[in-house]
């Protein structure tokens, strides 16, 4: 994962984890969460980093994961500063993104960035590689392409729901809604492929079906999957279900037809169809796509993925700066 010249550390696509590297992030994360226990605990993560500093640049609009990035900056002591509409910096002026990313990488360690254009995080990644003071880059979402850091914590939210269940391993996992141009099941459904026997069943409307090359890599992977309009008669073999919503924010104006959504929608009454130990996940914001009375049954997890996405961040940060083997187990 690190680049052999330069020693750094970026993640800019879920195609680069392995499992041995998922496993590692989920112990750590369950490491860093028993120190948030007790003060000493906290005290100690929040001077691990304390010397460092990260820039967050999300030109993207965003509430969870820049809220979790920070966080996880402030649990571990390290500085964030961020940019988040590109028109109060020197982009405004006509200074190129390239341009404006090396200047932040003079002030601080580590970028992390979410932006709407796809393959820009690995365009800057080998742009600083190439500088005098290169940072790593950490992908928060890259336009309809991948969001690596989600499906971390996906991952994770998994592995914990079905920790006393025999893992991910051999699970069906129902991805829906728009699976075309939601960046978050294309980076989990990569990270799914790493596990042994899983089945995911893809449910869209036909115009939202997962695009070509992630049905390559599975097809080459051997994974076993299926794809469906219908969304219903899936949800009794279901052991995950991962809802999303249409990311309507790429539409192209005059080109899009009229989609009936309401069909991908997870009502109250599906609650008696699906297995009494599934799990139902969302990365958020949702719109439809789940009934809030849903909210209150104990196969909801959306809301525990949202804090599990801070403590898998702060865990990953460790990594990219380096900090992880420090970071020892408190005393029982
Ligand atoms: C997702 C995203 O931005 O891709 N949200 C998130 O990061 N938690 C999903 C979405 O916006 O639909």
């Amino acid at each position: 994962m690190k680049d052999k010249a330069t020693k750094m550390m970026h993640i800019l696509s879920a195609k680069q984890f392995d499992r041995p590297f998922l496993e590692s992030i989920c112990e750590l994360t369950d490491v860093i969460r028993r120190l948030d226990k007790t003060r000493d605990g906290l005290r100690y993560l929040k001077g691990l980093l304390s010397h460092q500093r990260a820039m967050l640049y999300f030109t993207q609009p965003s509430t969870r994961t820049f809220l979790s990035f920070q966080s996880a900056c402030h649990i571990l002591g390290v500085a964030s500063s961020e940019i988040r509409d590109s028109s109060t910096s020197s982009e405004r002026k006509g200074e190129s993104i390239n341009d404006s990313l090396r200047t932040f990488s003079s002030y601080v360690d580590l970028i992390i960035m979410r932006t709407p254009v796809p393959g820009l995080c690995d365009e800057i990644a080998k742009l600083l590689d190439d500088t005098p003071r290169p940072v790593p880059i950490i992908n928060a979402g890259s336009g309809p392409d991948e969001h690596p850091t989600q499906a971390l914590l996906d991952i994770y939210t998994l592995a914990r729901s079905f920790r006393k269940n025999g893992g991910i391993d051999g699970k069906t996992v129902l991805m829906v809604g728009d699976l075309k141009r939601g960046r978050t099941i294309r980076s989990l459904a990569r990270l799914l492929a790493l596990y042994k026997d899983v089945k995911m069943i893809f449910s869209s409307p036909k115009d939202f079906s997962i695009s070509d090359d992630l049905r390559k890599h599975l097809t080459e992977k051997g994974v076993r999957f299926e794809e469906s309009t219908e969304f219903r008669e899936h949800l009794k073999s279901a052991d995950a279900i991962y809802m999303t919503r249409v990311q309507d924010e790429y539409d192209i104006a005059g080109e899009q037809k009229p989609v009936n959504y309401e069909n991908y929608h997870l009502t109250y009454d599906c609650l008696d169809i699906i297995k009494p130990e599934a799990v139902i996940m969302h990365p958020m914001p949702r719109r439809k796509e789940i009934d809030p009375r849903i909210d209150d049954d104990r196969r909801a997890k959306y809301w525990r993925q949202e804090r599990n996405g801070m403590w898998t961040r702060v865990a990953l940060i460790t990594k990219v700066l380096g900090a992880d083997k420090n970071i020892i187990l408190p005393e029982l």
